[in-house]
Formats: structure tokens, sequence, C-alpha cells
């Protein structure tokens, strides 16, 4: 009972979610996202299962009790190291284990985990079967993308779709464009390819029975809506991390139909007071906090002082939330 009711909330919560996003969706940021939508899922950042097992970083996996409901990205391609990484994701609170099939990274194909594994579907099963046996009652998802390199996406994305629901898989997100494994870099790999949504719809109708979200190119809460029509949930990257109130803002009254006013702008500025407070005190720096921040006013008037006060501040020694109160237009 208790396990049907999580999955339903946390399938509730994926019909919008922040996508994983290196170095960005760090737990300052999810913390900040959380306060302008209490319903969309966030996710981490990739942690490779190596760094977790091997390397013994499971600092990594630390995250504040306000980021529910939040998922972990692992990023791996060995069934029993993911899984020994499922454990501790499953220890630390986390409320999915996501594996990264879709990050065309150097870093990453050298480990022969990321995107590459498009090319590995029955790897990639034995990868989430032995996660899905770590993870107990904790889903484990799937990020990927239609294909890689010279693959046609209209054979191998339903086929590594079908292995992925035929390993126990019931919810996937789905980056609607290839990558390319080698002559584009990362970031050419989130522009270059051409998008392929009417594929990634496609997919929806091949199965129903699987709850999958599309990703890639969604700028706006009203495409978020629109793509509702065709999926069952978004995910959104670039734009939710640069123009954050225009996604996150009214998202629990569009998209979850929460009836309760959101914060403003400046509310949600001012209810990170104390959250600064404690990170400045143990020792952080403000600019750890506030880079996260800079896109909240973004299209607002004195967005440009916004961003110079905070930018040319907040790293400096002792800067505080005084220089934030300083920042905010008025
Ligand atoms: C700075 C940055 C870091 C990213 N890191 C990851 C990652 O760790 N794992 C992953 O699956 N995708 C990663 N991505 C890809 C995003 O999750 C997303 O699939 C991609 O940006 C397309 O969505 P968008 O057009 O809404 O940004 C990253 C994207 C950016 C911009």
């Amino acid at each position: 009972m208790a396990e049907k009711k999580r999955k339903k909330e946390i399938s509730t919560a994926s019909r919008l979610s922040v996508a994983p996003m290196m170095d960005w969706t760090d737990r300052h940021c999810r913390y900040l996202h959380r306060l302008m939508s209490r319903h969309a899922l966030l996710y981490t950042e990739m942690v490779t299962a190596p760094a977790l097992v091997r390397g013994g970083a499971v600092h990594l996996l630390a995250f504040s009790p306000e980021e529910h409901p939040v998922a972990v990205q692992l990023g791996g391609s060995e069934p029993a190291e993911l899984a020994q990484a499922t454990r501790l994701c499953v220890e630390a609170g986390y409320d999915e284990v996501n594996l990264n099939v879709g990050c065309p990274s150097d870093r990453v194909q050298s480990g022969a985990f990321g995107a590459v594994l498009m090319k590995s579907p029955d790897l990639v099963a034995e990868c989430v079967t032995a996660m899905r046996e770590a993870a107990g009652d904790v889903p484990v998802t799937v990020k990927c993308r239609i294909g890689v390199d010279d693959q046609e996406p209209r054979e191998v994305l339903p086929a590594f779709i079908a292995t992925m629901r035929a390993a126990g898989i019931t919810r996937m997100s789905i980056h609607a464009r290839k990558a390319w494994l080698e002559g584009l870099s990362p970031k050419e790999n989130r522009d270059v390819p051409p998008l392929d949504y009417p594929l990634v719809h496609e997919m929806k109708h091949a199965f129903p029975d699987l709850h999958l979200s599309v990703n890639g190119g969604i700028g706006s809460l009203e495409t978020v809506e629109d793509e509702l029509g065709h999926m069952d949930g978004v995910m959104v990257g670039r734009a939710a991390y640069h123009q954050p109130y225009d996604i996150l803002g009214e998202a629990d009254r569009r998209i979850f139909g929460d009836t309760r006013a959101p914060l403003s702008r400046e509310e949600v500025v001012l209810a990170m007071e104390d959250y600064i407070g404690r990170h400045v005190a143990a020792g952080g720096k403000l600019a750890q906090v506030t880079r996260h921040m800079l896109g909240l006013f973004a299209g607002q008037p004195g967005a440009r002082r916004w961003k110079r006060v905070l930018s040319e501040g907040a790293h400096k020694d002792g800067a505080g939330f005084g220089l934030v109160r300083e920042a905010l237009p008025r």
C-alpha cells in the first residue's frame, strides 16, 4: 500500500521535472527551485557509481529534506556497482534512482556509460535489473536519447524502450534528439542534432502502459502544457535553470492543480535568507548559492542590476545575505 502511494505521488510529480544538469542542479539549486514549486520532480546532477562505490564519495548524495520529491541520477554500466550505488542512494533517502543513458560527454564515454549505452540495450537491462533489486520500493527510471551516431531512431528507440519495459522499467524520460559521440562537444550535442518530438509522441502511443516524459528544447510553461497533451510528463533543463520563475513559478497552479498562491520572485529571494545564512555560517561562499539565483528576475525590471550586484560581490570574503537584499530590484 505504502509502495503504491509513493509510486503514485512520484509519477504525479514527474508531470513536470527539472532535468539533471552537471554543475547546475546541485543541492542549493534544488532548494531554490523547490521554493517555486512544491510539486515538480527535481533531479540531482549525475553522480557516477564508481565515485560512490570505489571513491567513497557519499557526501555527493547529501540533500536537504525540503527538496523532496527528489530523484538522484546515476552514471555507470556495471550492474553490481550500480546496485551498490543504488543502495547508498536509497539509504540517503532519494525518492527515485535514475540511470543516465543520454549524456555524451567524453568523460562519461570513457567510463562506457551515458549515451553510448544506447548501443547496448541488453547491458542497460542488466544494469536496471540489478538497480531495481537493490532499490526495493524506490522506483528506478531511465533517461535516454532517441539514438546515437548512425543509429536509426525509428528502429532503435522502440526496441530500447521495449527492452527497458521487459526489465521492469515503468517510467522514462526521452531527450528527443540523437547524440553524436564523436565530432560534437557535449554542448553541441544539446543543440545541433535536430529534435524529433513526433517520434517521442509516437512512443507514448506504442507504450501506453509506460509513463513517458519528453525532454529537449522546451522553453516555456505553455509548451509544457502543450506537451502534456501528448505525454505523461515533461522534463525541462536549461530554461528551468536560466529562467526558473518562468517555468516553476506558476507550475503548481497550472500543471498540478494546486490552488495555493505561489511565492512572488521577491518572496522566493527572502525565503532563501535562513538557508544562505546557514551556508555562510558553515564556511560556504555566498556565490555557491546565488549563482543559481541569477536568472530569477529574467525579463523583469531590475534584472541586469540584480545579476551585476550578485556576480560582482557574492564571491568576496564576508559576503552574506545583505548583498542579496541590496541586489533586489526596487
Ligand atoms: C550544464 C548541463 C549539464 C547537464 N548534465 C546532465 C547530466 O548530468 N545528466 C543528464 O542526463 N543530462 C545532463 N544534461 C542534459 C539535460 O538533462 C537535458 O537532457 C538537456 O539539456 C536537454 O534539455 P533542455 O533543452 O530542456 O535543456 C545537462 C545539460 C546541461 C545544460
